[in-house]
């Protein structure tokens, strides 16, 4: 596993991507839904940046915030995304629209519903390529099989001609990220890619996505649940919980030392193959309700070293995140004292 933002590239210095401090709220009749409220990373050039967590941590919004995608009644209300160093918060609709499959693309868990099922999946692909670039007719219909070609579909020219229904879920994703790919981005978002596929087949797109950056040098946010996904997949990491980032550190890091106990709960809660486990050590407890955050740390009531240390601040003070040590962070008031404050 490479770190790249270890390396000594300048590249590693400047982050194609940056999220500052980020909090989105959904204004609802039943309060002030906080789905995002404090999370903060950087995505570096050519890497793959993993965020993880359970099911309503905020992922998905986080991409959404990133693209400018959030709907009523959510709403960005404060923070930063820095893109190329430009605060895309701050772009127009339609600097965002221009953004958003040029430079940046995205890709979501479930492909069919992204795609328009009354036209072919040829003519949508070649859509996207003439909204971006000026082509001929001919090369337009050259490059989208090529595209298809590139993605691992067999016998393209066929596929062109295929209504979205007539395609695997599989094929369907491989057209997707054609489709994403098209204009060569420099970062690709890919929210749950492959959850809703066959193991087999989730392998196979996962494998794409990596040589997708390994030939191109694309930056990929790859968002997902799963860890098994994160440990082949990303060089770093950053786990989510609640609406906010606990824990961040390259991958091979992060599997060998986690230290936020909520992600040293993720870690333990991978089923093992071969191996039975009683039950699987599942984290107890649920995602605080994110209209009314109780005061402290969010994982506070689920958390067993608060329990075993008998930590009171844990109730009471949110911890900020501590840089333990270089480039491993952890939001826990485990590690007062023991970092700096990042
Ligand atoms: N329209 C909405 N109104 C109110 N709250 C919303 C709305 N959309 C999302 N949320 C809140 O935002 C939170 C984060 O949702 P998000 O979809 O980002 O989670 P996620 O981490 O992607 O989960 P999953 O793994 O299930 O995809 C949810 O818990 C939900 O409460
Ligand atoms: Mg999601």
């Amino acid at each position: 596993m490479v770190d790249k933002r270890n390396g000594n590239s300048p590249l590693s210095e400047q982050p194609l991507l940056e999220v500052r401090d980020l909090r989105t709220y959904f204004f609802t009749r039943r309060g002030t839904v906080k789905a995002i409220d404090g999370v903060s990373f950087r995505v570096n050039c050519g890497e793959i940046r993993g965020v993880v967590g359970e099911s309503g941590c905020g992922k998905s919004m986080t991409a959404m915030s990133i693209l400018q995608l959030v709907d009523k009644p959510g709403k960005i209300v404060s923070g930063e995304i820095l893109f190329k160093g430009e605060d895309l918060v701050k772009k127009s609709r339609r600097e965002m629209s221009r953004l958003r499959g040029k430079q940046i693309s995205v890709i979501f868990q479930e492909p069919r519903s992204s795609l328009n099922p009354v036209f072919k999946v040829g003519n949508q692909l070649r859509e996207v390529l003439h909204i971006h670039e000026e082509l001929k007719r001919e090369q337009e219909q050259k490059k989208a099989v090529s595209q298809l070609r590139e993605v691992g579909i067999p016998d393209p020219e066929r596929r062109m001609d295929n209504y979205p229904h007539e395609m695997s879920g599989g094929m369907a994703q491989r057209v997707m990220i054609a489709m994403g790919m098209a204009c060569a981005p420099d970062l690709l978002i890919a929210d749950e890619p492959t959850t809703a596929l066959d193991v087999t087949i989730q392998a196979q797109v996962l494998d794409l996505i990596r040589s997708l950056r390994d030939d191109h040098n694309m930056t990929v946010l790859l968002i997902t649940h799963d860890m098994g996904v994160v440990a082949e997949m990303t060089d770093n990491v950053t786990v989510m919980y609640a609406g906010t980032t606990v824990e961040e550190a390259s991958t091979e890091v992060l599997f060998a030392e986690p230290l936020h106990p909520y992600t040293q709960g993720l870690i333990a809660s991978i089923p093992v193959m071969g191996e039975v486990k009683e039950r699987l050590d599942v984290i107890p407890g649920t995602v605080p309700n994110l209209i009314d955050m109780p005061p402290g740390c969010r994982f506070a009531p689920r958390c067993r070293a608060r329990i075993e240390f008998g930590l009171e601040k844990c109730m009471v003070e949110e911890p900020p995140m501590f840089e333990v040590k270089p480039n491993h962070f952890a939001r826990c008031w485990l590690y007062e004292g023991g970092g700096d404050e990042a």
